[in-house]
């Protein structure tokens, strides 16, 4: 009897070790999430916005198939694809991207980034550009990206 007592003992602290004191995984790392088609993408350059969904091993912790951020892509011409972290590098607020502007405004302290993710005002509160994420095509037309959060309030990108 004790021997179990000491083994489910052992399993409840191996379990709050990899769960985190909610009984959830740590956030933040690198989700591979397939976000759009080509279809859903038109080849004209102007960035869209799509919501990122939590897969794989969110299960663990009720994430799965809920957003857990939102991106930005861009296609110009066939399959060149860009993509950046809807989230703003100051403070994390979500950008919004202006067709009038060609570029990105924080609807918070009103930082601006060009059509290309930089810094468009040296004076903006944000100390870096847009966090821009690695996209891939996969068979052709399912559009993935590497989706990941970064530390606001730094010049550098620190990964979460
Ligand atoms: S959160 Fe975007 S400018 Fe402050």
């Amino acid at each position: 009897m004790k021997s179990l007592v000491v083994a489910l003992g052992g399993a409840a602290v191996g379990a709050a070790v990899c769960l985190g004191p909610q009984g959830r995984r740590p956030p933040g790392g690198v989700k591979v999430a397939r976000v759009a088609t080509l279809e859903e993408l038109p080849a004209d350059g102007v960035p869209r916005s799509f919501p990122v969904y939590a897969t794989g091993l969110e299960v663990w912790n009720k994430l799965f198939g809920k957003p857990v951020g939102a991106v930005f892509l861009r296609r110009m011409g066939v399959d060149s694809l860009v993509a950046f972290n809807a989230a703003c590098p100051h403070a994390g607020c979500r950008v919004d991207f202006e067709p009038d502007r060609k570029g990105y405004l924080c609807p918070c302290h009103k930082s601006s980034f060009t059509i290309e993710g930089k810094l468009a005002d040296p004076s903006s509160q944000a100390l870096r550009g847009l966090d821009e994420l690695k996209v891939e095509l996969r068979d052709g037309r399912e559009i993935w990206v590497h989706f990941q959060d970064f530390h606001p309030g730094h010049a550098e990108k620190y990964p979460i």
